[in-house]
């Protein structure tokens, strides 16, 4: 039996894609053959301007503005995507947001958003699509109906180094996120794999204002959070959104249709596990 490595073909669909990790994921997708990527984001600029990169890397796009909050944009992300291609192969639920605050100052609005973002906001993209998912035909036969990856993040594993206190939310909304991948797994297994990717210190906007925010709440210079962190870091260098995608296209792809309800560190060797 050979694997393929490729999207070849496939519809994707990707939430918070306007920029950072989502935006390298939709190029990536593109230039790996996708037929078509869905660029979708709460910024609806942003996203037109990522589906127009994508078009110019070969593969159709279409740019929604779908906040993740709302189950009713997701539907809708997952309807236009059927109307537009009629199916979904492969949905990346990647929106999320961060804010540090130490723990002892932290408010419950605070928690709330952050939860509701990353968890609530995966937990709506992901049912929408696995309900579509569920009733289609696979791309090929043998293989799954559909492809689900959820976007953890180490910070969501045990330990994490000082960093743990000021990111109590964002590091249990993670974890919750991991916890949600395998209960969905369970539930649509065999039909539908669901996989969570754990990225590390992927250079993008959120991790330079975690930087901001960090360097201020420890009076030190700004960039040097980010410095100290990435020293740490066993392969020597930060992450760019292109380590993630191949992740990414791997879970897409035939080669990983055996595999679901796991979480897989791609961090540069910080967390062995
Ligand atoms: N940057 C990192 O080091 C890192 C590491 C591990 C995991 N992650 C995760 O990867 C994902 C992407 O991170 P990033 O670094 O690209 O972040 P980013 O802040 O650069 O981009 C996030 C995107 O999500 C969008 N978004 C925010 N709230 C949304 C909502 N309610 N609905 C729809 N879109 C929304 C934003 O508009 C933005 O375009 C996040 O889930 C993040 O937690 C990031």
């Amino acid at each position: 039996m050979t694997h393929e490595l490729s999207a070849a073909g496939c519809v994707v669909a990707i939430t918070g894609a306007g920029r950072g990790i989502g935006r390298g994921l939709a190029l990536a997708f593109a230039r790996h053959g996708a037929r078509a990527v869905v660029v979708s984001d709460l910024d609806a600029d942003a996203a037109a301007a990522v589906a127009d990169e994508v078009r110019a890397a070969g593969a159709d796009a279409l740019a929604l503005r779908a906040d993740v909050t709302s189950a009713a944009d997701c539907a809708e992300l997952v309807d236009r995507t059927e109307q537009a291609w009629g199916r979904l192969d492969v949905m990346v639920c990647n929106a999320g947001i961060v804010t540090l605050r130490p723990l002892l100052d932290l408010d419950a609005e605070t928690w709330d958003r952050t939860l509701h973002v990353n968890v609530t906001g995966t937990f709506l993209s992901l049912q929408a699509a696995a309900r579509a998912m569920s009733g289609q035909p696979p791309l090929a036969a043998g293989r799954p109906r559909g492809k689900i990856i959820t976007m953890a993040s180490i910070a969501g594993r045990s330990g994490a180094g000082p960093i743990a206190s000021v990111i109590a939310p964002y590091r249990a909304s993670k974890a919750a996120v991991i916890s949600l991948t395998q209960s969905a797994a369970i539930t649509l297994a065999p039909h539908v794999t669901v996989n969570a990717m754990c990225p590390g210190l992927v250079e993008t906007d959120m991790w330079a204002r975690m930087d901001r925010d960090w360097t201020a709440l420890q009076g030190i210079d700004q960039g040097q959070a980010w410095k100290q962190r990435v020293a740490a870091v066993p392969m020597g260098r930060p992450q760019q959104p292109d380590d993630v995608a191949g992740l990414a296209l791997y879970l897409a792809s035939p080669a990983s249709d055996y595999m679901t309800g796991q979480a897989i560190n791609i961090d540069g060797g910080l967390m062995m596990s």
